[in-house]
């Protein structure tokens, strides 16, 4: 009896995974499921391990992470380009509206995370990879599914001039015919569009980002009790105040944004439109009623996202800061103690 449930469980894991397998988008030329296995084989450990504590520490990092690699692939593709400080000419990526909303704290776990890679592996593993196993670790560790990253992005060495940053970042206020258009140039569909959304489920947002729907009028797509609540936590329109994005579970990656939309509690307009929208809101509802389903989905977006527009081979490089090109090195304090540090790690 034990052994027929054991194998009838084997079976039901071996097949989803074969599914999952099967279903994977093809890899971009250049990228490999294993692009690191001699260069670094300890990479994925370094940065689970580290994130584990990160984001036990404050859960919140694990959707700042998460947004910042949708921030890097949308503008330029996957390369690392929203990291860029600016210091080497003009106003970097950061400084576009839609970026100000980054975690201050994601760019700096990633750049701990460059620089313990860099003391096992040498400077080997690029910026735009990092930022990619990070996202997906932290959708694993609020307990989304887990999957592969291709891997083997070099980092650009120019950023986006802040028109086009909005330009490729979708605004909250759009609907979803805007929505699907702009990631139509992107390659995704509409069930990649309604699955990346899904990212939605853990994290905040600020009171700008939606308060539109809730003054002067109030957005009759809007459940009544929400949007009162909602002016309990942005009393003005320009309020600097932040409310979860998922009401019912906002730090576990699960399928409830879905269940939120169909109960007209969704955030944005670019959220809530997709429930309205007819041409998006079956897919709404299948993920509400199936979360198994929103997570192969959600998988399969990932995937295809983070190999948009990567640079690799002989294009691009690998920072050795990320918040910097190579060429734009300057002797610093953070440099020197840094090379110090790894001078002295290399003797003892
Ligand atoms: C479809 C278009 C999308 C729009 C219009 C949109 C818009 C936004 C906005 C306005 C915020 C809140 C910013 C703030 O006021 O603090 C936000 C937060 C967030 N977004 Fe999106 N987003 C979209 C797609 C995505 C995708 C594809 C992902 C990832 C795969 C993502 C992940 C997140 C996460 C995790 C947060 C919370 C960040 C935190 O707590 O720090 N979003 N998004």
């Amino acid at each position: 009896m034990v052994s027929t449930t054991l194998s009838s469980f084997l079976l039901v894991l071996l097949v989803s995974f074969f599914v999952t397998e099967a279903q994977r988008p093809a890899l971009t030329k250049g990228l490999s499921w294993s692009f690191y296995q001699s260069s670094c084989p300890q990479l994925e450990s370094i940065i689970r391990k580290r994130l584990e504590k990160q984001i036990k520490d404050d859960v919140g990092q694990a959707a700042g992470l998460l947004r910042l690699h949708f921030h890097d692939c949308f503008v330029q593709g996957c390369d690392g380009s929203v990291l860029l400080d600016g210091s080497a000419g003009g106003p970097s990526e950061q400084t576009a509206v839609p970026n100000l909303t980054l975690r201050k704290r994601s760019f700096k776990i990633i750049d701990d995370l460059r620089k313990r890679i860099q003391d096992e592996c040498g400077q080997v593993v690029s910026c735009s990879d990092i930022t990619a196993i990070a996202a997906r670790d932290s959708v694993v560790l609020t307990g989304g599914p887990n999957y592969d990253v291709p891997l083997g992005r070099k980092d650009g060495v120019n950023f986006a001039t802040e028109q086009a940053t909005i330009d490729n970042l979708v605004a909250p206020f759009a609907n979803t015919t805007t929505v699907l258009s702009l990631l139509a140039t992107k390659g995704l569909d509409a069930t990649d569009a309604v699955a990346l959304s899904g990212a939605h489920t853990i994290g905040i947002s600020h009171c700008p980002s939606f308060t539109d729907r809730l003054y002067p009028n109030q957005d009759s797509t809007m459940d009544k009790t929400f949007a009162n609540n909602l002016k309990g936590s942005c009393p003005t329109a320009d309020s600097n105040n932040t409310v979860n994005m998922d009401i019912r579970s906002p730090n576990v990656f699960d399928n409830k944004y879905y269940v939120d939309l169909m109960n007209r509690q969704g955030l944005f307009t670019s959220d809530q439109d997709l429930y309205t929208d007819r041409r998006t809101r079956g897919i709404v509802t299948s993920f509400a009623v199936n979360q198994s389903l929103f997570y192969e989905k959600f998988v399969i977006g990932m995937i295809k996202m983070g190999q948009m527009n990567v640079l690799t081979g002989g294009n691009g490089e690998i920072r050795n800061r990320c918040d910097r090109r190579n060429k734009d090195k300057k002797v610093d304090i953070a440099t020197v103690v840094e090379e110090l540090e790894e001078t002295f790690s290399a003797l003892f």
